[in-house]
């Protein structure tokens, strides 16, 4: 397996480099063959080079089993040009329409509402990944002046958003049944989200096992926090999937524990952690390294070595709940030292 490897900017450098450290270490122990290829596409280079994404960057990429990203965004980079290439252009351009971000609590200690257990909080979020606003339609007339109008279009294709909705059924049917929630603003915006509302209302008659129920996006914020226990997945547009997995982050115990893969079932795919590049923790070896790791254990998944990412995602528990890991999970380790001890886990055998 040939695996492209972007750190990218800020903490994305060195949580990705414990995200690779374990993947060497659990395909070793399984006997996986794997090759990682570093590119250095990232804000330093763009403004050393004045190229964010070179002409064949994603033809590249195409040429790879699966792609890890760490993070891109940087201060000196303020309209965040590179990012929107590579992050933003390699979900457009590989078609990477399944935005999988799975929320696990780990351990009761690290989720913030009262009384939850890991069960409690286990969900799946579906964000559609290629369409809806973040496709850059639309325009700025009579910019920074008091006349500005500024028109920023939400685009929602019935290719895409029966894509994403199947595809969240089809998961809830391969795993026994699971419950599916859509999530859209169809009161507010009926153009657009009536589209989600006749795809869904289709597509549930597809499924009649599956309990799926429609809530309006505030609504559904609002129970996430009071009773996360009644969502098993939950399918919603590219904005409100980036929103809504944040706060999934938080009832994990925060950012630094949120995993995610960019998917086209059957193609080269991205997988990087829910978070940013955090500039302000980069460089002190302070960044929670398990998003990262968890995402490059989704990527073994999705790649079909099934016993190396169940490895990972074992021994990363097993940290956790033994609090071997970073300040922000209540432990003392830095990010190197939390990537040593979950490798030291897996290589052990142990998980
Ligand atoms: P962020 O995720 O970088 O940080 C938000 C908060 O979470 C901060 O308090 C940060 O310290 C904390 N945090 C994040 N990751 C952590 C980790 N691994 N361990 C411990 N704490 C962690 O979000 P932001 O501050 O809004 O954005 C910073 C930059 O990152 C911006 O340029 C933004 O555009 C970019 N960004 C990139 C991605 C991505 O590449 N996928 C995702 C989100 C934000
Ligand atoms: C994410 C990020 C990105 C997004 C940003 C960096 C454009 O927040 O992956 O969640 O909004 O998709
Ligand atoms: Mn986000």
């Amino acid at each position: 397996m040939r695996i492209a490897v972007i750190p990218g900017d800020g903490i994305g450098v060195e949580v990705t480099a414990e995200a690779v450290k374990i993947t060497r270490a659990a395909g070793l122990v399984f006997g996986h063959p794997l090759d990682f290829e570093t590119l250095p596409w990232s804000a330093t280079h763009f403004l050393e080079s004045g190229v964010t994404i070179p002409s064949d960057g994603y033809e590249l990429l195409r040429g790879f089993d699966a792609i890890l990203v760490g993070a891109l965004g940087d201060p000196r980079v303020p309209d965040n040009r590179h990012a929107r290439d590579i992050l933003l252009g390699t979900r457009f351009e590989l078609d990477l329409f399944v935005n999988y971000r799975p929320v696990r609590l780990l351990d009761e200690r690290l989720c913030p509402l009262k009384g939850k257990a890991p069960s409690d909080v286990n969900f799946v979020v579906f964000r559609e990944n290629t369409e809806g606003l973040y496709v850059g339609v639309g325009g700025r007339f009579k910019p920074d002046t008091d006349q500005e109008i500024a028109v920023q279009e939400e685009i929602n294709t019935y290719k895409g958003v029966h894509r994403i909705v199947q595809h969240a059924f089809e998961f809830a049917r391969a795993n026994g049944g699971l419950r599916v929630c859509m999530a859209d603003k169809s009161n507010a915006m009926p153009q657009g989200h009536a589209l989600w509302q006749r795809v869904f209302r289709d597509l549930s008659a597809q499924y009649p096992e599956i309990d799926a129920r429609h809530l309006y996006i505030d609504a559904l914020v609002l129970l996430m926090v009071q009773d996360p226990s009644q969502f098993d997945v939950i399918v919603t547009n590219n904005l409100f999937g980036d929103i809504i997995t944040d706060l999934g982050a938080g009832l994990q115990g925060g950012l630094g524990l949120a995993a995610s893969g960019n998917l086209h079932p059957g193609r080269t795919s991205m997988f990087e952690p829910v978070h940013g590049s955090a500039p302000l923790l980069a460089g002190k070896n302070v960044a929670n390294p398990v998003g990262a790791i968890l995402s490059a254990a989704l990527m073994l998944e999705y790649l079909g070595l099934g016993d190396a990412a169940s490895a990972i995602e074992r021994a990363v528990r097993e940290a956790v709940v033994a609090r071997q890991g970073t300040m922000d999970i209540g432990g003392a380790l830095g990010t190197r030292e939390t990537g040593d001890y979950i490798a030291r886990v897996i290589m052990a055998g142990r998980s």
